[in-house]
């Protein structure tokens, strides 16, 4: 049995989609939440209102995770309210979908800074409450946890901004673990399948992409849904996965394996 009682979890962009089923999943295996958003205040009350209803703690804190002074003043909330860090899910990610040859500067600059930079400042900001020894939670190892997505190994039309920031993204977990993991961190990625969420409706096609997905799965035709992906982030948030290091784990029922 999964059990985080007396971890703390942050959880980026938990007021919606993937990071909600995450931070609500946390919080059933017995961890306190910080429920972290950057513009929809009420729908992150819900989710804290969700984990509270479970018994456990929810702090809600607005931050922009691409902004490394509101990710230093999470940090600094963090450890002011709760004292301690065990688990980040940095899951906070945008992008829009556009074609490359239409694409923007400042558009890929946004892609890698919400989407790669962000983990950057987590762990440069959250170091001296994740490491261990010396930090001050419970996990023997704590838990960095990072969202990808097909795109990082797959061309989809209009995905190449979200999907090359992903393949960064993977890379940079790779390399952060050299540095971490001797200092008692591990970190790796949860690389999902096409989700219905609020982002993926806004794919081009999102309805013939999400019927394409259930065609292809091997998992029977049921859509993937974030609880699915929460799941695999709960298993890398627990002492049970503690050898699991650098590793990117595929969640989307086996259907990108289908030609
Ligand atoms: N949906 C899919 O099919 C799918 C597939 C593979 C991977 N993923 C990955 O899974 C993660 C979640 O996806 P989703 O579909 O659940 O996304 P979503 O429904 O669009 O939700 C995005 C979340 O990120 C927050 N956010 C955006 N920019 C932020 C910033 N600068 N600082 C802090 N928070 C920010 C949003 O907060 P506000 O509500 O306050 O704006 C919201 O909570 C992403 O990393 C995505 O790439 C998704």
């Amino acid at each position: 049995m999964i059990d985080l009682h007396g971890y703390t979890a942050l959880v980026t962009g938990a007021s919606r989609g993937i990071g909600r089923a995450c931070a609500i999943r946390l919080a059933e295996a017995g961890a306190d939440v910080v429920v972290n958003y950057v513009s929809s205040r009420s729908n992150a009350e819900e989710t804290a209102e969700q984990i509270q209803a479970l018994g456990r703690k929810a702090l809600v804190v607005k931050a922009d995770v691409s902004e490394e002074d509101d990710v230093r003043s999470l940090m600094e909330i963090i450890e002011e309210e709760l004292g301690s860090l065990d688990v980040v899910v940095s899951n906070a990610a945008t992008g829009g979908f556009k074609q490359l040859l239409e694409a923007s500067p400042k558009a890929f600059d946004n892609a890698m800074r919400i989407n790669v930079r962000s983990l950057l400042h987590l762990v440069q900001a959250g170091m001296h409450l994740l490491e261990r020894p010396g930090g001050k939670g419970i996990a023997p190892r704590s838990k960095v946890i990072a969202l990808s997505s097909a795109g990082s190994k797959f061309a989809l039309p209009k995905y190449g901004l979200i999907g090359s920031s992903k393949a960064a993204l993977e890379s940079l977990v790779r390399h952060l673990t050299l540095e971490l993991g001797p200092r008692g961190v591990n970190l790796n990625v949860v690389l999902s399948g096409l989700v219905d969420t609020d982002s993926a409706r806004l794919l081009p096609n999102a309805e013939r992409l999400l019927e394409g997905r259930r065609a292809r799965s091997l998992t029977g035709e049921k859509l993937l849904a974030p609880s699915d992906v929460a799941d695999t982030v709960m298993f890398l948030a627990s002492a049970r996965s503690d050898q699991i290091q650098g590793a990117t784990l595929t969640v989307d029922g086996g259907s990108s394996i289908r030609v």
